[in-house]
């Protein structure tokens, strides 16, 4: 299996729904004994909560089913998974600072945009102090990166079916 982890900040809006889409893709394209995904902050602000209620909210009304608890990255996700992925610069420098303290070598972090050919921005805005019209965007931006990532994964993984 193929190991995904999406990574943001706080672990409750934009990693978690992440996740969620990324999931919810796999199942419609039955590639879900493929992949492995979770999602995880770089932060301990919202360790074992649910997601944002205007991530939830967000979710349910584009039909993607969101269930995850928060938590903070660690070392052994920095060596157990196959691709790290950043919603920001940030959280990129961040989970990189961990890369270079856990001396791991040959791990790369992305950036979520980086799958999106014409990205307009190269980062996932944070939603936390918008409101429901800032998650909607996050929604818009993850879902097309995340079909754009799929396509890559399958292709560099060669998954076809
Ligand atoms: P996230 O959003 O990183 O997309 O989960 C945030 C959630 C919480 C906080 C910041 C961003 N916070 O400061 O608590």
């Amino acid at each position: 299996m193929i190991k995904v982890l999406f990574v943001c900040l706080g672990n409750i809006c934009r990693s978690p729904l992440a996740e969620a889409i990324f999931e919810h893709k796999l199942k419609n394209h039955n590639l879900h004994t493929k992949f492995f995904s979770d999602s995880c902050g770089t932060s301990d602000y919202h360790i074992g909560e649910l997601p944002d209620e205007r991530t939830i909210a967000c979710a349910e009304k584009h039909g993607i089913p969101i269930k995850h608890r928060g938590r903070q990255i660690n070392r052994v996700d920095i060596r157990e998974f196959d691709y790290l992925i950043a919603m920001d610069r940030s959280n990129q420098k961040n989970i990189q600072n961990l890369i270079d303290k856990s001396g791991i070598k040959n791990k790369q972090v992305y950036l979520i945009r980086d799958f999106q050919p014409d990205a307009d921005d190269p980062e996932v805005p944070d939603p936390y102090y918008g409101g429901s019209e800032s998650f909607e965007e996050v929604y818009r931006i993850l879902d097309d990166a995340i079909d754009h990532l799929l396509q890559q994964l399958r292709q560099e993984n060669q998954i076809y079916a």
